[in-house]
């Protein structure tokens, strides 16, 4: 992406190899939906992300434990963070990255597809049943994809503070599983860093 520096990826085979490295993974979940903001214009995706404990903005997922393997490290996070079993196979695996500023630690992204229902279940079962609501998580969110005046929308989401390269993650994943069009995007990303200076 012109605008967007991301972080160089790495095989996801190649970084298990590596001696001395954690491993995180974190998962963009989302559908497609007929929904209509103020009845008239198209929200076309739900995509979630959560609040984090932190203040920053980010995917739900979190560290794999040395004795599991990636998904199911990913599963049991998403166990806790959004309180249902939400199942990731190794054909949700988009890309491996080392977090940037942050030594021997790889981040694993995953993006997975859901009905609207689902969608909605994820969200319910994130404030009624996760164990880390509150706590690890604030709340869940769904970042808004449309524009609306005076950067309003994906800008002013953008605009946000993100945790590691999350924010590089969305972008990436917006554009390949084509969600917002790549002159949206650039759009977007010039908006929102006007908004933040
Ligand atoms: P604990 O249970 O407290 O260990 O938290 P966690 O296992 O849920 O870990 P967390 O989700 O915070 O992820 C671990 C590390 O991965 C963080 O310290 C960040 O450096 C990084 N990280 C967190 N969220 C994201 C994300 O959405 N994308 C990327 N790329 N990295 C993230
Ligand atoms: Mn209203
Ligand atoms: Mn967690
Ligand atoms: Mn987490
Ligand atoms: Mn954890
Ligand atoms: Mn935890």
């Amino acid at each position: 992406m012109a605008t967007q520096s991301s972080p160089t990826s790495i095989g996801k085979e190649e970084s298990l190899s590596l001696v001395g490295h954690r491993h995180a993974c974190h998962v963009m979940l989302y559908a497609d939906t007929k929904a209509k903001l103020f009845g008239r214009t198209p929200i076309k995706h739900i995509v979630l992300m959560q609040m984090r404990f932190d203040g920053l903005l980010g995917f739900p997922g979190g560290l794999v434990e040395s004795k599991e393997n990636l998904e199911a490290g990913l599963s049991r996070e998403l166990g806790e963070e959004l309180g249902m079993a939400v199942p990731i196979t190794p054909q949700d695996h988009v890309v491996s990255c080392p977090a940037p500023s942050c030594p021997n630690l790889i981040t694993h992204f995953y993006v997975k597809k859901m009905e609207e229902s689902e969608i909605k279940e994820v969200e319910r079962a994130a404030v009624t049943m996760a164990t880390d609501h509150g706590l690890e998580v604030m709340g869940m969110v769904r970042v808004p994809l449309y524009f609306l005046k005076n950067g309003g929308g994906l800008p002013s989401f953008l605009s946000h503070s993100f945790i590691s390269n999350s924010r590089s993650q969305l972008l990436s994943a917006l554009q390949q599983f084509g969600l917002v069009s790549q002159r949206e995007l650039d759009e977007a990303v010039r908006q929102a860093d006007q908004l933040r200076q």
